[in-house]
């Protein structure tokens, strides 16, 4: 018989709540059951709530989800419901979490959350709840982005390469892969001045030159409004300087309005939840051609099935029909109890699609093509 592990209990708590709490997930969010569930468990072991509490606190403070400021009514939120199960539990509750309990605050329009990954987390700047109330769907993290880096991470494909990202969003994938994947370059790229705005600050978050903890918290009431306007960010490429060895620059690219020549050389692309409005599968469609076609490189995307099972069946067609190949590989389907990201999405199937040049295939052609 082997030896069994020593598991502290105190320890699994702190880090279910560290989680729950940087991420800001609403308490109603299954994972929050969870870190019930650990709570209970450190008062079924009788463990000294005031040490349990201390070390929550503890464990917050240098949480890497601590290098941004947290909303001040999720952090009510979170400290109310756990006085609600420390009330159940009989445990006293510290001042550290009884003092924040004064006054329940009003949401702002942004939040900062942060996505731990293995050894790594990467804080983004997002919108807090109306995902498409500034025109885009690009101010909040999919979950799309979750399976590509797990399809990245299992695959190796992007150890050395260069890389383009199309309609990188506020950069979850990219920040999270620039720091753990070994990659030579990587091009983000998005069409929408808040969007490309938004992915500035998050590279600077995350990769070096922080703003102030005073200026984080400005952008969480007005949100992040530079380098580019509407009219400045047509074209516009920035470089980076950071602490990670790859080479990073962020590229305007909008598949409906671009010119060829700009077009970065690189040696893959990838992308997340790009799929999903049938009237920029034709822009999209001419836009990968281009880019594969000239790299003669493949490029892989996650799509996430919703409402409509035909959407991405309906783009990939369109795509072969233009000459190139599909073929599925990576596939996940991610529930609540995930506790990732898309806290407004349910339980949807993510699948990892490579659209190549046919001479590249690496599987034999099936009759009767699935597609999801
Ligand atoms: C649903 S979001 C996905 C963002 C990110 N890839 C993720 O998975 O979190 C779709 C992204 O595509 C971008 N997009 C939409 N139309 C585009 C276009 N014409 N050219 C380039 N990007 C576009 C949006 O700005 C947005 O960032």
């Amino acid at each position: 018989m082997g030896i069994r592990p020593k598991i502290d209990r105190a320890d699994l708590l702190s880090s279910l709540f560290c989680y729950a709490f940087y991420t800001c997930l609403p308490t109603s969010h299954r994972v929050w059951a969870d870190v019930r569930e650990a709570l209970y468990k450190c008062s079924e072991q009788d463990l000294d709530p005031e040490l349990v509490q201390n070390q929550l606190i503890s464990d917050l403070k240098y949480h890497p989800g601590s290098r941004a400021p947290v909303s001040r009514s999720h952090q009510f939120q979170a400290f109310n419901w756990f006085s609600i199960q420390a009330e159940e539990f009989k445990w006293k509750l510290i001042p550290e979490f009884s003092s924040v309990l004064d006054k329940e605050l009003e949401e702002l329009p942004f939040v900062y959350r942060t996505y731990p990954r293995g050894d790594i987390s990467v804080t983004l700047l997002e919108e807090n709840q109306d995902h498409l109330s500034h025109g885009t769907t690009g101010l909040i993290t999919w979950q799309g982005a979750y399976c590509l880096l797990d399809w990245a991470e299992w695959s190796e494909e992007l150890k050395g390469k260069s890389v383009l990202e199309l309609g990188s969003g506020i950069g979850q994938f990219g920040l999270t892969a620039v720091q753990s994947l070994q990659i030579k370059e990587f091009i983000f790229s998005d069409f929408h001045h808040s969007v490309l705005n938004y992915l500035h600050l998050n590279i600077s978050l995350n990769l070096g030159n922080p703003p102030s903890m005073e200026e984080l918290e400005e952008f969480m009431q007005r949100g992040y409004l530079e380098p580019y306007t509407a009219d400045t960010v047509r074209y516009s490429t920035k470089d980076y300087d950071v602490k990670s060895t790859t080479k990073v620059r962020v590229q305007h690219l909008d598949w409906r309005d671009y010119q060829s020549s700009l077009l970065p050389r690189v040696d893959i692309v990838v992308a997340s939840d790009i799929v999903f409005a049938k009237e920029l599968h034709r822009p999209l469609t001419d836009t990968l051609v281009d880019i594969i076609n000239t790299n003669s490189c493949p490029a892989y995307i996650a799509c996430t099935r919703r409402q409509e099972e035909g959407v991405v069946k309906a783009f990939l067609e369109m795509v072969e029909e233009r000459g190139l190949s599909s073929e599925i590989v990576y596939d996940r389907v991610y529930s609540p109890a995930d506790g990732i990201i898309a806290h407004y999405e349910g339980l949807h199937p993510v699948k990892v699609f490579k659209i190549h040049q046919d001479s590249l295939r690496t599987e034999k052609p099936s009759k009767g093509k699935v597609y999801f």
